[in-house]
């Protein structure tokens, strides 16, 4: 079993080393073993992150027991994240259920009302030594329009993260959720100050469908996590639905390992961005 580091101290190694980890969602048990059957290959650690959805379909529980046993059953460096909690409840359920890390997300509420509340997620994390990530500026999400709200502004960072405490620092910079109806065009400049006026790890949300390229220039700047989702959940779907068209199989277990397949193709192409010469992160 490798040795693992806290995640706010493998973000800080991260960032010292200006590579970043990989933070992807699971859904069921499929998924979850996509993503740890290519992070055992490649010998790479891996964020496996779940939302309130996530949660409220598989159970708080069950999600977390799933997510660390198969952390263990597959000598994977791996941690569990909570991905955009909107609500100091899930936040601090989540805490007191072990989780490794928490995002609280008040990117939609004023700065005021953004810096009190992940303030207290900050302190609430403080007693179990979990990292915190929060959301400064506008990532649309699924359904919003991608430029219906401003990026961060790197002053305005730097003036949240002294005054929240924040770990970790999601940024928008020309991301959105889902998938992309023209090709996402990353501010790197403003990246590159925002990393320098705050000096934590930052977080890259909308990371399905954003090229090798762009994500490689914004790990050089800052960038320690980066969220895949959709790319996730869709390469997992169209598998089952490519599966069941072909056979009138009922056994699921026949059904789904080609899908898992997919999964597990996708995260080793996604992991592989973040290796360098020596293969492990
Ligand atoms: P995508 O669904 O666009 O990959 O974004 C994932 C994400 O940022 C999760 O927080």
């Amino acid at each position: 079993m490798p040795s693992r580091l806290p995640m706010r101290e493998k973000l800080l190694e991260a960032r010292d080393r200006r590579t970043a980890l990989l933070a992807t969602n699971f859904y069921n048990a499929e998924t979850l073993r996509g993503i740890l059957e290519a992070a055992a290959e490649l010998r790479q650690p891996v964020i496996l992150q779940l939302t309130r959805s996530s949660i409220d379909y598989l159970g708080l529980g069950l999600a977390l027991a799933m997510g660390r046993a198969a952390i263990e059953q597959y000598g994977v460096e791996g941690w569990i994240h909570l991905d955009h909690a909107t609500s100091l409840d899930l936040v601090e359920r989540c805490l007191e259920a072990g989780f490794d890390s928490v995002m609280i997300d008040a990117s939609e509420a004023d700065f005021a009302q953004n810096v009190a509340l992940t303030r207290k997620a900050v302190e609430l994390a403080r007693k179990t030594g979990a990292n915190v990530e929060a959301e400064l500026g506008f990532v649309a999400k699924l359904g919003q329009e991608a430029d219906s709200g401003g990026m961060t502004d790197p002053d305005e960072a730097a003036r949240f993260v002294h005054e929240t405490g924040v770990d970790s620092l999601a940024v928008a910079i020309g991301t959105a959720h889902g998938f992309y109806k023209a090709t996402p065009c990353l501010d790197l400049e403003r990246l590159a100050a925002i990393q320098a006026r705050t000096g934590v790890p930052l977080v890259l949300h909308g990371g399905s469908g954003v090229d090798e390229t762009a994500i490689r220039a914004a790990v050089a700047r800052g960038i320690c996590k980066v969220n895949v989702a959709t790319e996730t959940k869709d390469a997992f779907v169209r598998g089952v639905k490519r599966e069941i068209q072909a056979t009138t199989d009922i056994d699921l277990r026949n059904i789904f390992p080609p899908a898992i397949r997919d999964v597990k193709d996708l995260i080793k192409q996604k992991l592989g961005m973040f290796m360098d010469g020596s293969g492990r992160v």
